[in-house]
């Protein structure tokens, strides 16, 4: 079988994540999982997980995957409505820091990236419409993604 750096693990749920996952994978051919299809992924290589923001966290799906790993070096990174130079965003890095922390992984690096909120989500959202709020999700829609896969290829090379 052919051997790769590392493999790409996401969880998604409106595809911003999936998204970017898809092109890191694409881009440094890495093979790419589905959160729940983790067990397929090889177990003696770098993990790159990919989780999206929720209650200013990983993911639950992710947060658990997080919480089983043993002594892995992962690279995380996480996309989120919220700025990703917020308190907000730091807190969801610590989160993420702790639940490695858990199994003796090392966190070898990390990204965020400010992911579009679907439109269904926001229909459903209880926050109020203010103009910053409306400015930030415009801001979001706005190439974010393009601009985060183009980030997130300057940061990999170092380490892969
Ligand atoms: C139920 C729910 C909760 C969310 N909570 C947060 C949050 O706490 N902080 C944040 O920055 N974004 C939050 N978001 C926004 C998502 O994290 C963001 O849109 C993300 O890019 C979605 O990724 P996905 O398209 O891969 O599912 C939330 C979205 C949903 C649907």
């Amino acid at each position: 079988m052919h051997s790769h750096a590392a493999a790409v693990i996401y969880s998604s749920c409106t595809g911003n994540t999936r998204y970017l996952a898809e092109n890191l994978a694409a881009r440094f051919g890495l093979p790419l999982f589905a959160v729940k299809n983790a067990g397929d992924a090889p177990q003696d290589v770098p993990l790159v997980l990919g989780a999206w923001t929720r209650q200013g966290g990983p993911d639950g799906r992710m947060a658990r995957f997080m919480s089983g790993l043993e002594g892995r070096d992962v690279f995380f990174f996480c996309t989120m409505a919220s700025y990703t130079d917020s308190p907000h965003a730091s807190r969801c890095l610590a989160k993420a820091q702790a639940l490695l922390a858990e199994g003796d992984n090392r966190l070898l690096g990390h990204f965020f990236c400010q992911g579009r909120l679907s439109p269904t989500m926001l229909a459903h959202s209880r926050h109020p419409m203010t103009p910053e709020r409306a400015e930030r999700l415009n801001e979001a829609d706005v190439d974010a993604l393009t601009e985060a896969v183009r980030k997130a290829f300057a940061v990999f090379p170092g380490w892969i």
